[in-house]
């Protein structure tokens, strides 16, 4: 029995997915780009074994809900037909931040799970069908698979909506501070149901819809140019644009809190003492800000401050996605 173990960070859009043209292939109505961050990182172990009649999945160093084992079973089912695999797998999966809060967790997690399950299964595939691979776990895994700057195209066909690092000056220079609001408990409303509601019920989709690829052409330029005073400002108006369609849903789709919003009002207050900060929100309370290396201590500091903010991290950008050299692979315990 082969236990292959893949490392994945978690990622940020600077240009928000939300909402999808295709259910079942996961395939997105649009474009997106993010930020693959190297402090919110998942470590995942797969190993299939013929002694097992199920999938097994450990998440945290606990068995994982009934819903997310059925969730990686049928993601297992596609890599088990892509490999002619038919055994049952173990899979073990730690967070090294938490889970289902609005951090993007699936995003890594999928994306170690599309490499570790490919590589126990026997298959070696190339980073770009990886992505492609990983998007049928989670939309913003296809991004995970790369480090730094990712481009996610929406594609005609299933095989073309796959992700792709974004050179830039910046990567080097750019840092995302998290601030965790609520101490991170389970989110309301999933992304994926989110984000179907959002764009059957509201008045105000078609407008962000719309936006999409305005905001994808003006963050590329930016960060081809390197200019951070030129990206912060979109990423900021794509996200408060992507949670202004969903409040606008019906019933509403609603992530803030009140130190979400405090958060938000003191990163525009230290950007009119010429600080470099930026927000984004993604499908929880908890608000990260785009910055750069010299000011991200100033703004870490006045944000744990703020009550409600339960933590705050400092992130560079993170690598790439990657299995484990095979020496340092160990067979997983069996069932006890
Ligand atoms: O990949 P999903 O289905 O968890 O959706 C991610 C949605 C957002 O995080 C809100 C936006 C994004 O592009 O990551």
């Amino acid at each position: 029995m082969v236990a292959v173990t893949a490392r994945a960070c978690a990622n940020i859009a600077l240009v928000k997915y939300w909402g999808k043209r295709d259910a079942a292939l996961n395939l997105p109505a649009a474009g997106s780009l993010s930020l693959t961050l190297a402090a919110l990182a998942t470590e995942t172990t797969v190993a299939f074994d013929p002694a097992l009649s199920d999938d097994t999945v450990e998440l945290d160093g606990a068995p994982a809900r009934r819903e997310d084992v059925a969730r990686v079973t049928r993601f297992l089912d596609l890599v088990r037909s892509q490999a002619g695999v038919h055994v049952r797998a173990r899979v073990v999966t730690r967070n090294e931040f938490p889970t289902a809060s609005g951090l993007a967790s699936s995003a890594s997690g999928f994306a170690a799970l599309a490499i570790a399950a490919t590589r126990a299964a026997g298959l070696h595939l190339a980073p770009r069908d990886l992505s492609i691979l990983a998007r049928r776990g989670s939309g913003s895994a296809a991004r995970s698979i790369f480090g730094g700057f990712v481009r996610m195209h929406a594609g005609g066909t299933s095989a073309e909506a796959f992700a792709e690092p974004v050179a830039s000056p910046l990567a080097e220079r750019v840092r995302m501070v998290i601030a965790i609001v609520g101490g991170g408990t389970p989110k309301l409303h999933g992304s994926r149901d989110a984000m179907e509601h959002t764009a059957k019920t509201s008045p105000l989709y078609r407008g962000w819809l719309d936006q999409v690829p305005r905001d994808l052409a003006a963050v590329e330029a930016a960060l081809a140019a390197g200019d951070l005073d030129a990206l912060g400002p979109i990423v900021e108006a794509n996200a408060l644009a992507m949670h202004a369609s969903a409040i606008a849903a019906r019933p509403p789709v609603l992530y803030w809190r009140p130190a979400t919003l405090a958060v938000l009002a003191v990163v525009r207050g230290l950007r009119e003492c010429g600080i470099a900060a930026w927000p984004t929100i993604d499908a929880g309370p908890h608000v990260k800000v785009l910055t750069t290396a010299e000011d991200a201590p100033t703004i870490a500091m006045q944000l744990r401050n703020l009550d409600g903010v339960t933590a705050v991290t400092i992130s560079a950008a993170g690598e790439p996605a990657y299995a484990f050299d095979p020496a340092r692979i160990v067979a997983l315990p069996g069932p006890s």
